[in-house]
């Protein structure tokens, strides 16, 4: 006999009843996703949704017949369409993904919203913020889900460097520098601002925590006119804080790297990397509280040990596309929404109009979705020594203060 919900049951009927109730709850009905756009990006998604327990992948939408058979070919169990609007009305999807060009974004995600669909949008949310307010509203109207694609913030090395900078680990943020490039893949219809910044600007925002005030962009096209392969981006912050972006389509190299300086540590991320991603480096410049002559100003340079932690291997796209699921089936805001995705727009826009004004800086209004509080404690300074055998410290740290500091001009000799 087992109690289920306070009543005693018994017998083959409630023994069946109750296998009901337990699969209910330890397996709940699979979500049903169709994916449309299945170039590049669409099959990392299509692959990673295929593969988690609490989704079913019904369908893969394209254009392309070759790109559909392709896929059916490794997927045979997922039907393959070229008409969106027959995917969105008649598959009997719950949740549709868009993996198309950008141009594609909003008029795709309106339609798959009003036919009811939660929906998940590739990095950049569209076109321009106005498009994304829309979306916005229509999916909070009708209770949908709307996710955006910022990959970035769901891999455990950008987490960790979150959590670091949170518990207060490398003091205030001083700059956040950023450079993404590489060799292609050249765009026709988007400039590398709009194609590669995202990720940066996605991670940067998340790690200062609010939006920036202004942002100007330089940046010249050197393949196809009038779309820029080459930007630089600077965004200012309150509290004197700024963030510099570098995304490149003509490099020889890939390049995935960020460095964020604090007051009291740094950290530079390498994307690129396959294991040590992250590398905290306890390096500050101090300045004397107080000297009477110009001959007693000095520097005070430490250099201390450099710490790699240890980091989860995780496919970021998994928990990306888990996160979606969860969202749905819980009724959550997702970590990356459209309020967001269209913060982030408005960044890629004033980029836009900045460089067609040669650089000049374009402001941003206030009130963002990325801010958050301050932890109490953010002052604080832990000492980085490895919590277990997983991280390890590199080099012999040491601390130069007067003896070895430099002199004057700051400059480092
Ligand atoms: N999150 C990430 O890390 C990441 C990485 C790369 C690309 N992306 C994003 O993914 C999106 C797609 O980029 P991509 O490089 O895969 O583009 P792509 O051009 O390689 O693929 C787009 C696909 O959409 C199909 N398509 C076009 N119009 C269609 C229509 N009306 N109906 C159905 N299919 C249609 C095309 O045939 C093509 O196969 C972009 O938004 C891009 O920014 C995200």
């Amino acid at each position: 006999m087992t109690l289920i919900n306070g009543q005693a049951r018994s017998g083959l009927w409630s023994k069946t009843n109750e296998t009901a109730v337990l699969t209910e709850r330890i397996m709940p009905k699979p979500i049903k996703v169709g994916v449309v756009g299945c170039g590049y990006w669409g099959p990392n998604l299509i692959r990673n949704f295929r593969a988690l327990p609490d989704c079913s992948l019904k369908m893969m939408c394209d254009l392309s017949q070759d790109r559909l058979k392709h896929l059916r070919n490794l997927y045979p169990e997922v039907k393959g369409e070229t008409d969106f609007n027959h995917m969105i009305n008649g598959a009997g999807l719950d949740a549709v993904v868009i993996a198309t060009a950008v141009k594609l974004h909003y008029p795709m995600a309106k339609a798959a919203l009003l036919a009811g669909k939660h929906t998940f949008i590739e990095k950049p949310m569209a076109s321009s913020s106005e498009q994304c307010a829309e979306l916005i509203e229509i999916a909070e109207k009708k209770g949908l889900t709307l996710m955006i694609g910022h990959t970035f913030l769901y891999s455990p090395a950008v987490k960790k460097i979150k959590e670091i900078v949170r518990n207060g680990d490398i003091g205030d943020i001083r700059y956040i520098s950023a450079r993404r490039l590489n060799l292609g893949l050249f765009q026709k219809d988007i400039n590398v601002t709009w194609d590669l910044a995202p990720h940066d600007l996605s991670i940067i925002l998340d790690v200062m925590g609010e939006a920036p005030l202004s942002v100007n962009c330089r940046g010249s096209a050197h393949v196809t006119p009038g779309v820029e392969d080459v930007t630089s981006m600077c965004l200012t912050f309150r509290n004197d804080r700024s963030a510099l972006v570098q995304s490149s389509w003509l490099d020889p190299r890939k390049v995935r790297e960020m460095t964020i300086v604090g007051s009291k540590r740094m950290i530079v991320y390498d994307d690129v990397e396959p294991l040590e991603k992250i590398r905290i480096f306890d390096a500050r410049v101090e300045r004397p509280p107080h000297y009477d002559t110009f001959a007693e100003f000095h520097y005070a340079y430490h250099y201390g040990d450099v710490y790699v932690p240890y980091i989860k291997q995780e496919e970021p796209l998994r928990s990306e596309c888990q996160h979606f699921l969860d969202c749905i089936r819980e009724g959550k805001t997702p970590n990356t929404n459209g309020r967001q995705g269209m913060e982030l727009v408005k960044i890629l826009e004033a980029a836009s109009l900045s460089l067609t004004e040669r650089g000049s800086p374009v402001r941003l209004a206030h009130g963002s979705a990325w801010h958050v509080q301050r932890p109490e404690g953010i002052e604080r300074v832990k000492p980085i020594v490895p919590a277990n055998g997983n991280g390890h410290v590199n080099g012999n740290g040491h601390s130069r203060r007067n003896g070895g500091a430099r002199k004057g001009n700051g400059l480092a000799g």
